[in-house]
């Protein structure tokens, strides 16, 4: 969700304002996810590289974390949705982490649209996460696959990601789920994620649509 900082700088506003206009487009988003027929959404909302971030924009960032959590659960529960954490539990405020484990047990019967929300997730850690608990499990090289590998990490149900939406123009992949991306197509776009819209959503999903998919193949 990049661009939140330079949409408030534009408008001479704080950061904290670029947030708050960020998380107001989340709810038409997700609406338009469903109605599109995508089941699975991740939304990077945290990296762990963002605690470097001044201590004063992180605590901004917590609250609104914990403040989106409780306004937006109750609906996107009424919706159907279907709510995950992804990321390392340790390091987050114990009332951001208590409500994100709250929100995925009063979802968890749901099955219109899984949301991921990535929070303090790094790619990196991630799969430096995975192998610790593979040695810890005592598995031997031999042992050891892809499918494997793949059941340790954070959400091993997550499927393979297809599309990366990557707004503000970056050209970057930013620690994003490096496992899951490996054959996932990008869609980068000079939009600041406070401006991205249903509209430029389903443009995104059309040119998915429209690409071929060769995984390494002809
Ligand atoms: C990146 O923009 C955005 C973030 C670090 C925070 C995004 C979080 C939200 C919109 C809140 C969503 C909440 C939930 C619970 C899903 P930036 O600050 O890096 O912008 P810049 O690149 O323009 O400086």
């Amino acid at each position: 969700m990049d661009g939140n900082g330079r949409w408030a700088r534009r408008r001479w506003l704080p950061r904290a304002a670029g947030h708050r206009a960020g998380v107001s487009v989340l709810t038409p988003l997700l609406e338009t996810a469903g109605r599109a027929g995508v089941k699975t959404l991740t939304l990077y909302a945290f990296s762990t590289e963002n605690w470097a971030r001044p201590e004063r924009e992180v605590k901004t960032l917590m609250k609104l974390f914990l403040d989106t959590a409780r306004e937006k659960v109750p609906e996107l529960n009424e919706r159907g949705a279907r709510l995950h954490f992804l990321g390392r539990r340790g390091h987050l405020p114990a009332p951001v982490l208590e409500a994100l484990e709250e929100a995925e047990n009063l979802t968890s019967g749901n099955d219109t649209l899984d949301v991921y929300i990535a929070l303090d997730y790094g790619g990196r850690a991630e799969i430096v996460d995975a192998t610790r608990r593979i040695v810890a499990d005592g598995l031997s090289p031999e042992d050891i696959d892809e499918v494997t590998f793949a059941r340790y990490l954070y959400a091993p149900d997550v499927p393979e990601v297809d599309l990366v939406i990557r707004t503000s123009g970056e050209l970057r992949v930013s620690n994003f789920l490096l496992w899951q991306i490996a054959y996932a197509e990008f869609y980068v776009t000079d939009t600041l994620w406070p401006d991205f819209s249903p509209e430029e959503f389903v443009r995104a999903l059309a040119s998915f649509g429209s690409r071929s998919r060769r995984r390494g193949g002809v």
